[in-house]
């Protein structure tokens, strides 16, 4: 086979078969095809889509390029979630361990940023000393002892997707509904989920812009999990504006930590959130027979102080600094910190959420090449919804910043980005449905 005829035929909007799908992917993993040859198919492929049969075929090529863990040895029932991406998400950081107090223990392999998406290890490493890096066992005999593991995707274990993640993000080639499918099952299903809770984002902040888009994505990935036997559920959530009101790495950790403490600074948005997604972790777990009372145990977990206290395990367990769990003040401090105030009165319309994304990636706290390191402390704090009726001189936002050009250009971008006019708008609700 040849990687220039595949190039080819995908241009060309022809069916690739399942043999072509998996020597792409075995050779590419391998190193004998180049990234320049990988980045033209991903683009025609972005451009031209994929067949329900190629994507599927396309996840189980991606799945066969490593290993398959297995901890049933571990654990009884492996339940698992998978952000679709977006901006201020750090529901991960606070569902884990609310569902790990709730007696259902959680080993979940997390993801770096993406375009101007946020990754959960690239927040998480804002902890000092925090490692994702994990040898199998340690996650074995972490997930029996506290029941709550955060891993970096192993090396071992769907490689192909590493790869081709790395490359999407500097390629332009995120936002295609076949490559997040099967980048997101292919993870889900090497790591040997039962149960899987996909939270499919759509928005302005989302790679999928429309609900209809974000149906048609949670439906691929609801079907892959069916047809590879995991039960799987999707909710759609919307994404028009940051989930919460920090994004940037160490203020989101920081907002984590506000909410599993239940703390005065912990947006209503993002728990309500993580509730959502939480209770259909519990429920599939079969540790409550509905969706009101998984909610209950989840908000008793954060009341008893427990779901707080299996963060820190995995922390203390993972190698990371608790004093900066204890006392978030700690977490990297930006060189800038500074207001930015509305300059006109009116209703906050709407929001360019990607471009909110992007001044966390350019203040530093994303990557624009494959090997940009991250700047835990930079970002933004925005306590304004869409709908809110604001008077000029009103903050909108304080940023985190390394200098002070950096916070010129973010104070720019947020002012351009948020939307102030005339007439009310209602606020935006936050979920579109569930597939299951
Ligand atoms: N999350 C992933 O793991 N992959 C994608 O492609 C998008 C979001």
């Amino acid at each position: 086979m040849n990687i220039v005829e595949i190039i080819s035929k995908k241009r060309d909007k022809q069916e690739l078969t399942a043999e072509e799908i998996d020597w792409f992917i075995q050779s590419y993993t391998a190193g004998e095809v180049a990234d320049y040859q990988a980045s033209a198919l991903l683009m025609a492929i972005y451009l031209n889509g994929m067949s329900r049969q190629e994507t599927v075929d396309l996840t189980l090529a991606i799945v066969a390029s490593g290993e398959t863990l297995d901890l049933h040895d571990t654990l009884d029932f492996i339940v698992d979630k998978h952000s679709s991406g977006g901006v201020g998400d750090k529901t991960t950081l606070v569902v884990l361990p609310m569902v790990a107090a709730c007696g259902v223990p959680v080993a979940k392999m997390s993801g770096r940023g993406l375009g101007y998406s946020g990754g959960t290890l690239d927040k998480m490493e804002s902890i000092a000393g925090w490692t994702a890096n994990l040898p199998i066992d340690q996650i074995k005999k972490q997930a029996a002892e506290i029941g709550l593991v955060l891993a970096g995707q192993t090396a071992s274990l769907a490689p192909a997707d590493g790869k081709l993640y790395a490359l999407r993000d500097v390629t332009g080639t995120v936002g295609s509904m076949p490559l997040i499918a099967s980048s997101i099952m292919s993870k889900k299903l090497a790591a040997g989920s039962d149960a899987i809770v996909l939270d499919v984002k759509v928005g302005s902040g989302a790679f999928i812009k429309t609900i209809e888009d974000g149906r048609k994505l949670a439906e691929i990935m609801v079907n892959i999990g069916k047809d590879a036997g995991r039960q799987t559920v999707a909710i759609l959530s919307d994404m028009n504006q940051p989930l919460g009101h920090a994004a940037g790495n160490g203020l989101e950790v920081q907002e984590a930590i506000y909410t599993l403490t239940n703390a005065p600074q912990a947006p209503a948005d993002f728990w309500e959130h993580c509730l959502k997604i939480g209770s259909y972790m519990v429920l599939m777990a079969g540790k409550a027979d509905d969706l009101d009372t998984a909610e209950k145990m989840l908000t008793a977990s954060r009341d008893s102080g427990e779901a707080f206290n299996k963060f820190k395990q995995m922390i203390s367990a993972q190698s990371g600094d608790l004093s900066m769990v204890d006392d978030p003040n700690k977490l990297p401090k930006a060189q800038v910190i500074k207001d930015v105030t509305a300059d006109t009165s009116g209703t906050i319309q709407s929001m360019d959420t990607e471009q909110l994304g992007y001044t966390v990636v350019h203040l530093g706290g994303g990557r624009l090449q494959k090997s940009d390191a991250i700047n835990p402390a930079v970002g933004f704090v925005m306590p304004v919804r869409i709908g809110d009726k604001i008077s000029s001189g009103q903050l909108i936002a304080t940023v985190h910043a390394a200098d002070a050009v950096g916070y010129e250009r973010a104070k720019k971008s947020i002012l351009e980005s948020v939307k102030i006019g005339e007439g009310a708008v209602d606020p935006l609700p936050h979920f579109y449905g569930v597939i299951e």
